[in-house]
């Protein structure tokens, strides 16, 4: 009873993807029904989940002959090709027009179960495809593989084939894992899946995440009679077993492609990685009348998607200036076809990730490009590496304005430092510096700024200051009237307080709470600029990173220049006076790390909430974090927390602390 119950709770949550009960609920029943069986060993059975995972090591898996071998599928790389398969599948047929089921194909590994009187007795590996290997142990850890299948009128012996594969994000929380644990990670899921599947320690698998799709049999013995397909999936969904619902009956070549652009359109959403569709003719009468040809069905067949890796050889590295001041390395390629497009930049992401994969110009490396996703150079092949290759330093000054290049100790990137006057970063710098809780210049917005910057009428925030009516006027949308009202805006933009300048700065690192803070003790922007680091980390949750930030910021001769210009362009701040920092609020002193997602408050609100109070937050984790909130979906900072022991907090105990339930 309480194994059905939890065999049960394992379809809901595995198969179906809809849980009844909590995660808590369910390892209650399992302790419970662990215990039960240890009270009484003769109730335990060989399909009991509490079976899933046991036994000592292999020492070797066993080989396991398939009464039906386990076939490969002809490949088709185009339409034509698709064309091609669907005549010969009707000229072998005699018909006009023929049915298919279109499924994904998985980019996992085949895999054998063998259900004897609806007990799942043994699993094997696909090997040549006559024998493979044993490896029930592990197949049993796959909570989505039923151990007993469901339903009545159940064949006295069968295998069903299909696929066993990793999720997507299954597999980036796998590798997040062996990072953290130091250990080596995967290339891909199916690689990980691979590599999980052939442990000879179960309790190994156990610990990775493995699913099942089912898409065919092997041999069979008794069962319902069934004609389709089709109908052969709809069966076996209704045993128990994992079956795909990306799946569909359809007529004729265009149904065909029909299938294979909607799931191609899909590729990226769906929660695992496929590399094609497959295409089966769905009457199962006509499948036998065409039959096989050497190794592979003749009423089957493969279209893949364009491969999405190639080989081709890096012929310089470059570096991009991304708007907010990010440098990125760039490898200029020799031409290549991937992902169906011709590639000839890829981005090697930023200085650490370079350094990792040891890319240098010459090399040949992999690209890889997956859908709409930018190019990447994934690793560098070493066997290939000619005597002339050459490692690429970052520059230390930015290749667009020529200001330093710093890097905060707790970020992997590298950023100019001429946040106000880099042409890279001008679009991005004059919108912060307008907004309402910067300089609050009513009107100015994204499509203003693009034309002030794409018609170079504008380079710094100091030259919005020095624009005519005349000219603002001439601009796309806007009448003399608008143009009137915006230098009024500017106007009255010209006095802010200084903790609002010192924002609109757009220093990284300095948002509101900072700026705010080093008004209030400095005073005067004077005695910011002119702060040693160790002066600046005196104002309370300034630490060593954001005193760094402030710090070479006004060291750029470039800000300091526009700041300038601002001034003699007629804006002026107020001083104010320093106040002895009073205990900000509760968090005062605290900081806080955000990863996941709340459900009832934006990250931005978050944070302002935590800054309202005198906390400050953080971008990473480190020992000197006191909380880590965790939303939905936390990242690897939810891990790092529990590394380095940092206490963390759901979002109930998060909004209590804010006194917001
Ligand atoms: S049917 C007789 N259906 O593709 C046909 N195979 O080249 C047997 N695969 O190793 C295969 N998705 O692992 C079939 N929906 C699907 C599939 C699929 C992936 C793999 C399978 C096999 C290979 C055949």
């Amino acid at each position: 009873m309480l194994r059905a119950q939890i065999e049960h709770h394992n379809y809901r949550y595995y198969v179906l993807d809809d849980p009844e009960i909590t995660d808590a609920e369910y390892d209650r029943l399992f302790r419970e029904l662990v215990q039960l069986e240890a009270e009484h060993p003769q109730l335990a059975t060989a399909d009991s989940p509490t079976r899933r995972v046991g036994g000592a090591p292999l020492a070797e898996f066993s080989a396991v002959t398939h009464r039906v071998p386990m076939l490969s599928l002809n490949n088709a790389f185009s339409e034509d090709e698709v064309a091609a398969f669907d005549r010969r599948v009707r000229e072998g047929l005699g018909l006009d027009v023929v049915e298919y089921v279109g499924e994904p194909k998985f980019d996992g590994l085949a895999i054998s179960l063998r259900y004897e009187a609806g007990v799942f007795v043994q699993g094997a590996t696909r090997g040549d495809g006559r024998t493979g290997e044993d490896v029930t142990p592990n197949l049993r850890t796959i909570r989505s593989i039923p151990l007993r299948l469901r339903a009545n009128e159940i064949p006295f012996l069968m295998e069903v084939r299909g696929e066993v594969l990793l999720f997507k994000q299954d597999f980036k929380r796998l590798n997040e894992r062996q990072r953290t644990l130091g250990e080596k990670e995967f290339a891909n899921p199916r690689n990980a899946a691979a590599g999980s599947l052939r442990q000879l320690d179960s309790h190994v698998t156990a610990a990775r995440p493995l699913r099942f799709y089912a898409y065919g049999i092997g041999d069979i013995e008794g069962g319902p009679a069934i004609t389709r397909h089709s109908g052969l999936l709809d069966w076996l969904e209704s045993l128990g077993l994992p079956v795909c619902e990306e799946r569909d009956v359809v007529r004729g070549p265009q149904g065909l492609l029909q299938f294979y652009r909607s799931l191609a359109e899909r590729r990226e959403t769906l929660a695992y990685d496929i590399d094609g569709v497959v295409y089966k003719v769905n009457p199962l009468e006509q499948q036998q009348e065409l039959g096989f040809i050497a190794r592979a069905p003749r009423f089957a067949i493969a279209h893949k998607f364009p491969a999405e890796e190639a080989l081709t050889e890096v012929v310089a590295i470059d570096v991009q200036v991304g708007r907010t001041g990010a440098l990125t390395p760039v490898a200029r390629l020799k031409p290549v076809f991937v992902g169906g497009a011709t590639v000839t930049n890829a981005t090697l992401h930023n200085e650490d990730e370079l350094k990792r994969k040891d890319i240098r110009i010459g090399d040949t490396v992999v690209v890889r490009r997956a859908g709409d996703v930018i190019p990447e150079v994934v690793k560098a092949v070493s066997e290939k590496r000619p005597a002339h290759a050459r490692v690429f330093h970052m520059p230390a000054q930015c290749p667009v304005c020529g200001s330093s290049v710093i890097r905060l100790p707790e970020e992997s990137v590298v950023r100019c430092s001429g946040g106000l006057y880099c042409p890279a970063q001008r679009k991005q710098a004059i919108l912060h510096f307008a907004s309402r809780r910067a300089m609050d210049i009513e009107g100015m917005g994204e499509r203003l700024v693009e034309q002030l910057v794409d018609r170079e009428l504008v380079k710094t925030p100091a030259d919005l200051y020095a624009l005519k009516a005349v000219t603002l006027a001439d601009l796309e949308r806007m009448g003399e009237k608008s143009a009137q009202n915006l230098i009024d805006a500017l106007d009255r933009s010209k006095r802010p307080t200084l903790d609002r300048f010192i924002y609109a700065l757009g220093i990284r690192n300095v948002g509101e709470a900072t700026a705010r803070d080093l008004a209030r003790h400095f005073g005067s922007l004077e005695k910011i600029v002119g702060a040693t680091e160790e002066d600046l980390q005196q104002v309370p949750d300034v630490g060593p990173v954001v005193a760094y930030s402030i710090r070479r910021f006004f060291a750029e001769r470039h800000n300091r220049e526009v700041i300038e210009h601002l001034r003699r362009r007629g804006v002026n701040w107020a001083e104010q006076a320093t106040e002895p920092q009073k205990a900000a609020g509760r968090f005062s002193g605290k900081t806080f790390v955000l990863t996941g997602t709340l459900a009832s408050m934006t990250r931005e609100e978050a944070r302002q909430g935590i800054e309202d109070r005198g906390g400050k937050v953080a971008g990473s984790v480190s020992k000197k974090t006191d909380f880590v909130v965790a939303g939905a979906d936390p990242g690897s900072k939810l891990d790092a927390a529990r590394a380095l022991g940092v206490t963390v907090l759901d979002e109930a105990e998060f909004l209590k602390l804010i006194g917001k339930e």
